[in-house]
């Protein structure tokens, strides 16, 4: 039985080096790029690639599970299909990532004294001997390629220079395609880039959705803190923080004994991912601001990643009472309300109908910034008193 408590019940899933069995959202671009594989490898030919996307975006993730899948079906004429993975954020030089490319089909030569030429003599051996079609998958390679790079132009003319057959995949976050020579250019035309959109809200909430129901407790999370992630994460359509947030609010939930993954955990996982400059900014709040912003977290820290704005400004009228201030109006309310979505600490969704927005805060525990409003309110008062 499971001890109540226990939320993360599979971390390991959640970790970035995790590769899930089903990326939710990018299946159209899988297809079509395990289509253009399966058909060029039919015909006895390599196919070059280049992805790119921004961070998060899926590249690497895209990546691998197209190797994997090829690896497990794919064949070139006799020749079984094989993958190398390399990161050359750290091994940005020929003879490093050669290093590697080496160790992928079994053979290694010691880290120095060799050049290049004798590399890739020791590596046609080694794909000699256990013929295959290689795959090459040269991730964070922007460093590589803007060095001037030999290996590009011999990985995607691996025939012409007798290499092996070799598909050389490059991966990065920004189009590689002016910085490479004329030569190797020709090996990537148009139908040979991929470039991946950022991911959207709904997206970022579908991901975070496949990936909680592997890694988490069923029943310890629901949709609208995934969506209360989403909204976080969706700024930069980043699926990787997106899943660092998740990670970090399940850890604030199992720490504070909760059953579950509630919204004042996803604020405090952002607030210790992200330095906040919250309690900052309120120095420099107005009272309106101030005010609404308290019945806005007074009303958070009880339930809810949101609340609509028209229960809001009843709250906030009965907090006006309460401390005495005069009530305001509603442009006023609606205006102090985009001053504080502006100011990023709170967000606004409008609703597909508008008549309503939903009024959101992520920034830190609610429970928090209502401490630090009423001492702030508080203490407003006793000057004035
Ligand atoms: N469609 C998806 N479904 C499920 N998980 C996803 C999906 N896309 C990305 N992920 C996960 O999000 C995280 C980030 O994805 P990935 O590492 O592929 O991004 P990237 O584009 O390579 O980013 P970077 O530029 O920083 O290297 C990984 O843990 C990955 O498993
Ligand atoms: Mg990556």
């Amino acid at each position: 039985m499971t001890p109540v408590g226990r939320i993360l019940l599979r971390e390991e899933t959640l970790d970035p080096s995790f590769l899930p069995p089903r990326l939710v959202h990018r299946e159209k671009e899988l297809d079509l790029l395990f289509r253009r594989y399966r058909e060029a490898l039919g015909k006895g030919l390599p196919y070059h690639l280049l992805l790119t996307g921004g961070i998060g975006s899926g590249k690497t993730a895209i990546a691998r599970r197209l190797a994997t899948d090829l690896e497990r079906t794919g064949r070139l004429g006799q020749l079984p299909v094989r993958s190398a993975y390399i990161n050359c954020w750290r091994r940005a030089s020929d003879r490093t990532v050669m290093l590697d490319l080496l160790r992928s089909v079994h053979v290694s030569l010691p880290d120095r004294g060799y050049s290049l030429s004798e590399m890739l003599d020791v590596f046609e051996q080694g794909i000699r001997k256990a013929p295959q079609h290689l795959i090459v998958l040269l991730d964070e390679a922007s460093a590589l390629v803007r060095q001037e790079t030999k290996l590009v132009y011999l990985l995607s003319r691996s025939r012409e220079v007798e290499l092996g057959s070799i598909s050389l995949v490059l991966i990065a976050v920004q189009d590689l395609f002016p910085y490479l020579d004329p030569a190797s250019r020709s090996s990537f035309g148009v139908t040979h880039r991929l470039s991946l959109a950022p991911y959207d809200r709904e997206a970022l909430t579908d991901i975070l959705e496949s990936r909680a129901a592997l890694a988490l407790r069923p029943g310890s999370f629901d949709r609208e803190v995934l969506d209360q992630i989403a909204r976080i994460a969706a700024p930069n359509g980043d699926a990787r923080f997106a899943l660092e947030l998740l990670a970090g609010a399940a850890h604030a939930a199992e720490d504070a004994g909760a059953d579950s993954v509630g919204p004042e955990e996803v604020r405090r996982a952002k607030g210790s991912l992200l330095p906040t400059v919250a309690e900052t900014q309120l120095e420099s709040l107005s009272t309106n601001e101030l005010g609404v912003l308290l019945a806005l977290s007074r009303t958070l820290k009880r339930r809810g990643a949101s609340v609509p704005s028209q229960k809001l400004r009843t709250t906030h009228s009965a907090l006006l009472d309460e401390l005495g201030g005069t009530p305001m109006s509603r442009t006023t309310f609606w205006r102090t309300l985009k001053e504080l979505e502006r100011e990023g600490l709170v967000t606004l969704d409008t609703g597909a109908t508008g008549e309503s927005s939903q009024v959101g805060m992520d920034e830190m525990p609610a429970s928090f910034l209502a401490t630090l409003l009423e001492e702030r309110l508080g203490r407003g008062r006793a000057r004035k008193g």
